[in-house]
This record gives C-alpha cells, structure tokens and sequence, in this order.
C-alpha cells in the first residue's frame, strides 16, 4: 500500500480504480451470491465455504470473516505458526499438481491473488479450482498482464537480473517469487478458462504498476510513468482482475 499523499497523486493522475477497489467489489459480489445460493437451499444462516489459493501472507477475504463458516488457504509455502489467524486451515499445496487436495464441489469462493504469474501449469490449476468449486461458485484473480511494456520487459528479463530488481520494487524479501508469466494476457487467460468450461468471465484491467512499487520514490515514479503510458489503453494495463464462475453441471 501507498502512503496517502501518493495515493492522492495516482487519483489526480487518473489511475483509478486501484486493484484493491476492484477485488473488494469483486468478492462482496461473490460472497453475496454465493449467501444468496445457500439461503435458496435452505441454509440458515448460511456458512461459506471459501479458498485463497496461493494464501501468501494476507488475504483480500479476510475481511468477510465473519460470514465465512470454513476458511481455507493453500500454497506452496507453510506460514509461519499463527502468521495467518483467520484461516480455519491451511495445507501446503501446488495449484498445478495437488488436484486430489480437496473434493470435488467443496468451495463456494475461490480467490488467488497476484499467484497465477507464479504457476507452471495455469490451464492444471484452473482445471483443480473449477473441480473445488460448487457448481456456478466463483472464481475471482487477480495477475500481471504481459501487454503492459514494463511487465513485458520484467518478465522476459533473466532470472538473475530479476531477482537483483525485486528486492528494489517489492516489500520484503519474503514477497520475492519465481515468476513464469505462462498465461499473462487477457487472451490467454479467457482460453484457460473456457477450456475449464468456466463461465460469465469478465476481465478487467487497471494500472497497479505505481501502487505495487510505491514504497521507493524511484520505483513509484517509474510505476506511474508505467501506468500512465498505458492508461489511455485498456488492453495495455499493468493488471488483471478477473471473475468467472465454475461451470453449473459437471464435466
Ligand atoms: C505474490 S504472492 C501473493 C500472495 C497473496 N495471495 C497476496 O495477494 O498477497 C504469490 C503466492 O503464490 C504462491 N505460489 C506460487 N506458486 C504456487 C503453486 N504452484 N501452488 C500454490 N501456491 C503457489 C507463493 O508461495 C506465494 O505465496
């Protein structure tokens, strides 16, 4: 997160709305509809079932805790003890491979945030995701987009020279991740999901760039110059937030 005066100048800049604004909308919408399901089956009060897959340290979910009857996260890497206290669960998982993790239908809500530019297989892991997930619940991502000329650039990078700038953009070492980039750009993603037979996906893209390297003044002007080339090209922006819901019948 940015500090306040920076916040102000992406607003005047136009670089609205941020990812943040759009996730929350997101999955208030999910949430909802997936309440509004349970209620028409007869649950009251209705208990969500929900995943963050690729949990990492914090969770845009968290904030419906309270209508959340089983929170589960899963990543690759274990959290430290109590580092995460509004999950009920965690279990160490690769999205791409783990597809007997859980059983088929299990959650109502599926969030994975900013994971997805990590993962080797995205086309597996979407496949695991639409088998969790109860017929018509939703998917809600959010990930980096390789149309952006910055992340472009980042992503075709060499590992080495990536692993000297993250440290420089990112928060802490602990946010530093091999990046694969494997199904980074709007098209590529709407195909993984059709090909998991997700339905109603809705792709939007913001510029994020500024506020995702904010903290160092270099890093933030160069993220607003980023956002700024791009913020007249809707296709071209630095970040994806997408939301699809699994198919109603099975495969
Ligand atoms: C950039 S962090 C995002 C963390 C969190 N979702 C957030 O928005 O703050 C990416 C996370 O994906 C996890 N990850 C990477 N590859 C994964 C995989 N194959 N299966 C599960 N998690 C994975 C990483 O360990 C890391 O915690």
């Amino acid at each position: 997160m940015v500090s306040e005066g920076r916040e102000a100048t992406l607003r005047r800049f136009g670089i609205v709305p941020s990812v943040a604004e759009l996730l929350r909308a997101a999955l208030d919408d999910a949430v909802e509809r997936a309440e509004a399901g349970r209620r028409a089956a007869g649950e009251a009060p209705p208990a969500l079932v929900v995943l963050d897959a690729g949990c990492g340290r914090s969770s845009a979910l968290a904030r419906h805790r309270t209508r959340i009857g089983r929170f589960v996260g899963v990543d690759i890497h274990v959290p430290a003890p109590g580092a995460l206290p509004y999950l009920d669960e965690f279990a160490a998982v690769d999205l791409c491979a783990g597809a007997d993790a859980f059983p088929p239908a299990t959650f109502d809500v599926v969030l994975s945030s900013f994971t997805v530019e990590h993962l080797a297989d995205p086309g597996a892991a979407f496949a695991n995701l639409a088998r969790w997930l109860r017929p018509g619940g939703s998917l809600v991502l959010t990930t980096v987009n390789r149309r952006h000329p910055f992340v472009a650039a980042y992503l075709a990078m060499p590992a080495w020279a990536r692993q000297r700038i993250q440290p420089v953009v990112k928060a802490c070492a602990a946010d530093v991740h091999p990046l694969v980039g494997a199904c980074n750009d709007p098209a590529a993603l709407r195909a993984a999901l059709a090909a998991s037979r997700y339905e109603d996906v809705r792709v939007a893209t913001v510029g994020h760039l500024a506020r995702a390297w904010g903290r160092r003044l270099p890093a933030f002007a160069l993220g607003l110059a980023g956002d700024l080339l791009a913020r007249g090209i809707p296709s071209r922006r630095s970040t994806l937030v997408i939301t699809a819901r699994a198919p109603e019948r099975a495969a």
